[in-house]
């Protein structure tokens, strides 16, 4: 399986930090943002990535990772998002090429986890799999909606609904079959202008595709001042338990 880190956008909500660097450039605690998606797929068994990027300082990036062999990767690619708030969905879709009909694990280059999706990554056969978490405030969120007797089948995800029919958040890290290519042709940009993970992943329910999994550890993103902070709280107080 080969790995996507989604880095475009255009980070506004960390706006004046990222006036002059790339949000996914910015410190974690004692790594820029990028290392732990990298980290969380080098993990995985994931040696060949690809980096999908856009914005003004999209050049930051080759400094900071070069060619990747730091982190033992065999292959490391980029690729550049024109429109920078086109959607995930949009960003996803310039990996068909670099993807070349193997399936892909994809992950938000804000989102930091210590949990390990090696199994996950290589028990995956086709379909698509979300990993999801347990939130307290479900209308941040993606959030899965349950099968009222089959409380483990999802019937749909609901983006960033008023009334949560569940607390269980979709986090970014996902797992596509090649097929996630010609599911994202065959979706309509929302009424925010963006391509929608949600909708690609609603299409997988629909074909009845899409399985899950309980993310286990910590998982947040980074994208606000609080949960950049709260992500920097937990990685130095796991560096300095691990170091003891
Ligand atoms: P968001 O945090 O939803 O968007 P953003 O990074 O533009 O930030 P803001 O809302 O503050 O302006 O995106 C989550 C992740 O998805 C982000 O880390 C990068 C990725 N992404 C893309 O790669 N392309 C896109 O078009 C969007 C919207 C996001």
């Amino acid at each position: 399986m080969k790995g996507v880190i989604l880095a475009g956008g255009l980070g506004t909500r960390l706006y004046p930090l990222t006036y002059v660097t790339n949000k996914h450039l910015l410190p974690v605690y004692d790594q820029p943002m990028i290392y732990y998606p990298i980290k969380t797929l080098v993990k995985a068994g994931i040696t060949e990535i690809l980096i999908v990027t856009s914005g003004p300082h999209v050049g930051h990036f080759l400094g900071v990772l070069k060619n990747g062999k730091e982190f033992g990767l065999r292959h490391l690619e980029y690729a550049y998002q024109e429109k920078p708030d086109g959607g995930i969905a949009d960003a996803l879709s310039l990996a068909e090429s670099f993807a070349d009909g193997e399936s892909v694990a994809v992950i938000l280059g804000d989102n930091t986890t210590d949990a390990d999706i090696k199994e996950a990554v290589s028990d995956f056969k086709e379909g698509a799999m979300v990993f999801l978490k347990r939130v307290e405030d479900p209308k941040r969120f993606g959030i899965a909606v349950f099968d009222e007797e089959d409380k483990t089948k999802i019937i749909r995800i609901d983006e960033k609904p008023a009334n949560p029919q569940s607390d269980m958040a979709v986090t970014g890290l996902y797992l596509y079959d090649a097929s996630v290519f010609d599911c994202i042709k065959g979706i309509n940009p929302s009424a925010r202008g963006e391509l929608e993970i949600t909708d690609v992943n609603n299409k997988y329910i629909k074909n009845n595709s899409l399985r899950w999994a309980e993310l286990d550890g910590f998982w947040s993103d980074a994208g606000t001042f609080e949960s950049l902070y709260q992500a920097g709280k937990f990685w130095a107080d796991k560096t300095k338990k691990d170091t003891k």
